[in-house]
């Protein structure tokens, strides 16, 4: 089901059109999944929810939010030095190739469950109308850098990823979840440190990542209309996971641009540790099965993760032949394996017990 990707040629591109960068294990994928399956989904346990949530998603809070104002307009930014510049470029697109990706993914839901079942249908046109504000956002915040993602390209030579329905509720759930406490967290913090603003779109991520918020719920009701999603010990192995999939993926990435949250006055390894325990937390109210994130081999194996990965780019960068670099990375890679392994085993909080005490 993976399609074709045809490498962009930088002499293909248009003046200030941006290619993509080159995609690895941790770079935003672009999905498809069993369309089928999405539109035989009985959501009678959630109709309820879900119908409210329709009600929400129509009223289109945020149709006049994504506004390019006087501050966009008029800004400068020829004044940021190169660091916090290529940092903050390599933010936008990554944020940018994860939007869209969404938007994909929600608009082909869409178009295949119409007619099937519309309430999801209707949904994910919603879902996929926010997504696509979001993505054109970042993509014109990319322009006043004189840079920009040809997206109608991106369709065409991304490669698509083959996800089982039941690993996208998962997946999609978090990454919304993830999504919308990485913009507050960040909203947060520059509400307390202006001077740190350098560019307008920070100002934005607050009603912007309550979008995220409500798509997570809406996955959330998603989830919960599928016992078999939250109701059985294999849904408690993938949702633990999932969740350590997403964190790694999260410590990772947030470690090899350390020197964007700098520039915001964030340190990276606080950012990521906070970022990782309010998506754990929030995922106890939809997750059977949750991590221990404060267990304190929890935090330190990821970091010993992060610094393995730091090490295998430093490797790559080298002028050495490749076999000795792939001989040298062999150990580093292994050592991450075994060690969110480990982590895997730590004993899981039980979400569900929790879920009944809170009642
Ligand atoms: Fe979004
Ligand atoms: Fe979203």
């Amino acid at each position: 089901m993976v399609m074709v990707k045809t490498p962009v040629k930088p002499d293909q591109l248009k003046p200030g059109k941006k290619a993509p960068d080159k995609e690895t294990l941790l770079t935003p994928r672009f999905y498809i999944t069993d369309f089928e399956a999405a539109a035989n989904l009985s959501l009678t346990e959630q109709e309820t929810e879900l119908n409210a949530m329709l009600t929400e998603m129509r009223n289109d809070y945020n149709r006049h939010h994504f506004m390019r104002d006087e501050e966009f307009k008029t800004g400068n930014w020829d004044h940021l030095d190169e660091t916090t510049r290529e940092g903050f470029i390599e933010y936008l697109e990554r944020s940018c190739i994860s939007e869209f990706s969404g938007f994909l993914l929600f608009k082909e839901l869409s178009r295949k469950l119409k007619g099937r079942n519309p309430i999801l249908s209707e949904m994910f046109q919603l879902m996929a109308r926010d997504e696509a504000r979001h993505a054109g956002f970042l993509n014109k915040a990319m322009a006043d850098f004189n840079l920009s993602l040809d997206l109608g390209r991106v369709t065409k030579t991304r490669t698509y990823t083959f996800f089982p329905l039941e690993w996208v509720i998962y997946t999609v759930y978090l990454s919304e979840k993830i999504g919308y406490w990485r913009y507050i967290i960040i909203f947060h913090h520059l509400e307390k440190h202006p001077e740190k603003q350098f560019y307008p779109i920070f100002k934005k991520f607050e009603n912007w990542c309550q979008d995220e918020n409500r798509h997570g719920d809406i996955f959330t009701a998603l989830l919960r209309s599928q016992p078999k999603l939250w109701d059985t010990w294999k849904a408690r192995l993938w949702s633990r996971f999932f969740l350590l999939s997403v964190f790694a993926t999260h410590t990772l990435t947030v470690h090899e641009r350390a020197s964007f949250y700098e520039s915001l006055g964030l340190n990276a390894t606080e950012f990521d540790k906070e970022v990782i325990k309010k998506t754990n937390e929030t995922s106890a109210r939809t997750f059977p099965s949750v991590l221990d994130v404060d267990h304190p081999d929890f935090y330190p194996g990821l970091q010993r993760c992060s610094q393995r990965n730091l090490k295998m780019k430093e490797i790559g960068e080298t002028k050495a032949p490749k076999f000795w670099k792939t001989l040298r990375k062999i150990p580093l890679i292994a050592g991450i394996v075994v060690e969110l392994f480990r982590i895997y085993l730590i004993k899981p909080i039980d979400a569900e017990a929790l879920r009944g005490m809170v009642k």
